[in-house]
């Protein structure tokens, strides 16, 4: 059986012998593009060089991109379990033509590729080309030689502002064209029809490849111009393709999750290997080590809140499995492991990411308890009055009091068959928001007398350090000192005690000054 490492490898060594540059995959942070959260395709990196803004010694490139999609527009992470293809992380393979080759060599290339090297049988590939592009149906037809009914024409615009199937844009504006896909049966067993028939969304008919032949460019006003030099970007999951090349339907019984699954069992005696909750933790193991290594941290805002989404939803996954300690943090050794040489971590990164993982878990765990118990009690009285809705009070109660995100919440409902009143709970955090606002700079449930310099936060680097206490409060009032055994709020220039907000727990610890 070829390994997912294997097919990784024979896919960049065959896009190097047709004289290709191989890139190493970005990062998952898009230093360079605030529109995008995270890397999300093998495009990104290469962005400007579509757009003309940047030139690179090369005019072919192939790569292996580390991609998550959580969190802003795509969004994956709720699906994650319940289907056999959705996933937080995910390898994308592509190769990339600036300018140079067009689609003939991609789709020529594509096929060597797929029936060659991989030894695909031929009849088990189908394709779809965007309706007008003649071009490209000519070359399947003739160059390829597969019969009609194989080449599927697809371009409906459902509705969709600026893509229709089969025509791919970057954006509102600049480079974008139609596209090929290429399918693979995984046969009749399977229900699900072709792509374009109404069944197309069963899951015999699984999409393995995009082709993507940029060849316009779109204005303001949404009119395409044609493109000096067309250019080619495609995309190719390596996860379905090693499903395809293993021989197997799901994604999950690849051998990267296969053996992530089983590590995952071994946690918990008890478990059985196809309980859906290790499905949750193998995916969620990946975006998480990726994403910290990378250097995102778990936080309440931005990329590092959904990294806490995903680390609280993998927690309690484990928690479902009868885990009561911090857990998750020893996948990341056996990850490390199967993803060979896409986990390129140093050896003090791989701690990092192992200790940032378990601290997260301790503070969690402080809260998990309660809080599951508000939320199966509240489960249980919504059954017993055969009612579907969770109010929004409760999810904000969860977030606020005991850390659990919404879609946390709504993970646990969905087991349950339970939707959550979201317009109850956007109002109540609408409100927490206002009080915080008026509540001054230290957004403090409290008000309180500072208005000084904010303090500097230590905490992602350092668990101990040498502050000056800058400002002293004792009943959210300014003071000058705190006698023996007094209650009050210190204010340092810098600490590494997280204070979280929005119902996150804060840090603990002992603050020891040089007088006694
Ligand atoms: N950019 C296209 C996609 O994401 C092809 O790589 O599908």
């Amino acid at each position: 059986m070829l390994s997912s490492q294997h097919i990784r490898t024979q896919f960049l060594k065959f896009f190097e012998e047709k004289n290709h540059t191989i890139v190493p995959s970005s990062s998952l942070v898009p230093h360079e593009d605030p529109t995008l959260l995270f890397t999300n395709a093998g495009m990104n990196q290469f962005k400007d060089i579509f757009l003309g803004h940047e030139k690179r010694p090369y005019t072919k490139a192939a790569s292996s991109q580390k991609c998550v999609r959580a969190g802003g527009k795509h969004n994956d992470l709720e699906n994650v379990g319940y289907t056999a293809r959705h996933h937080t992380f995910f390898e994308m393979l592509g190769n990339f033509s600036f300018g140079d080759y067009f689609k003939k060599e991609a789709i020529n290339y594509a096929w060597e590729l797929l029936t060659e090297i991989y030894a695909i049988p031929k009849d088990k590939l189908l394709v779809t080309v965007y309706k007008d592009d003649t071009e490209a149906y000519d070359i399947w037809a003739n160059d390829i030689g597969l019969p009609a009914k194989k080449i599927i024409k697809i371009g409906d615009n459902k509705g969709s502002k600026f893509a229709s199937d089969n025509f791919w844009m970057m954006g509102d504006t600049g480079p974008c064209g139609p596209c090929s896909e290429i399918f693979y049966d995984h046969g009749e067993a399977i229900e699900g029809g072709p792509p374009g028939s109404k069944n197309e969304d069963g899951d015999r008919f699984i999409e393995i490849w995009n082709l993507v032949f940029m060849q316009y460019n779109r204005d303001e006003k949404g009119k395409m111009h044609l493109l000096p030099k067309p250019s080619v970007d495609t995309g190719m999951g390596l996860e379905r393709i090693t499903a395809v090349l293993q021989n197997v339907h799901s994604n999950y019984d690849i051998d990267i999750f296969s053996s992530l699954i089983k590590e995952a069992a071994k946690l918990n005696k008890n478990t059985p290997i196809s309980h859906p909750s290790l499905r949750v933790l193998s995916d969620h193991i990946r975006a998480t080590s990726f994403l910290i290594g990378d250097g995102v941290m778990p936080a309440n805002e931005s990329r590092g809140y959904v990294l806490r989404r995903i680390i609280r939803r993998a927690i309690r996954h484990g928690y479902k499995l009868g885990i009561r300690v911090p857990f998750f943090y020893k996948l990341v050794e056996p990850l490390s492991k199967v993803m060979g040489s896409a986990f390129n971590f140093s050896k003090e990164r791989k701690q990092i990411i192992i200790d940032e993982i378990h601290l997260e878990e301790q503070n969690f765990f402080e809260t998990i308890e309660n809080g599951m118990a508000i939320l199966d009690k509240a489960i249980d009285e919504l059954k017993l009055n055969k009612k579907s809705e969770i109010s929004g009070q409760v999810a904000f109660k969860l977030h606020d009091t005991y850390g659990f995100p919404l879609d946390l919440t709504a993970d646990v409902c969905r087991e349950n068959n339970i939707k959550i009143n979201t317009k109850e709970f956007d109002s109540a955090m609408a409100k927490q928001k206002n009080m915080a606002r008026s509540a001054g700079n230290f957004k403090a449930k409290v008000s309180i007398d500072y208005n000084g310099p904010n303090t500097i936060f230590l905490g992602y680097e350092n668990t101990s350090a040498t502050a000056k206490l800058v400002h002293i409060l004792k009943n959210d009032k300014s003071v000058e000192n705190l006698k023996e055994k007094e209650k009050g709020i210190l204010i340092l220039d810098q600490t590494p005690f997280y204070a979280e907000s929005g119902g996150q727990i804060g840090d603990k610890g002992i603050i020891i000054t040089e007088k006694k």
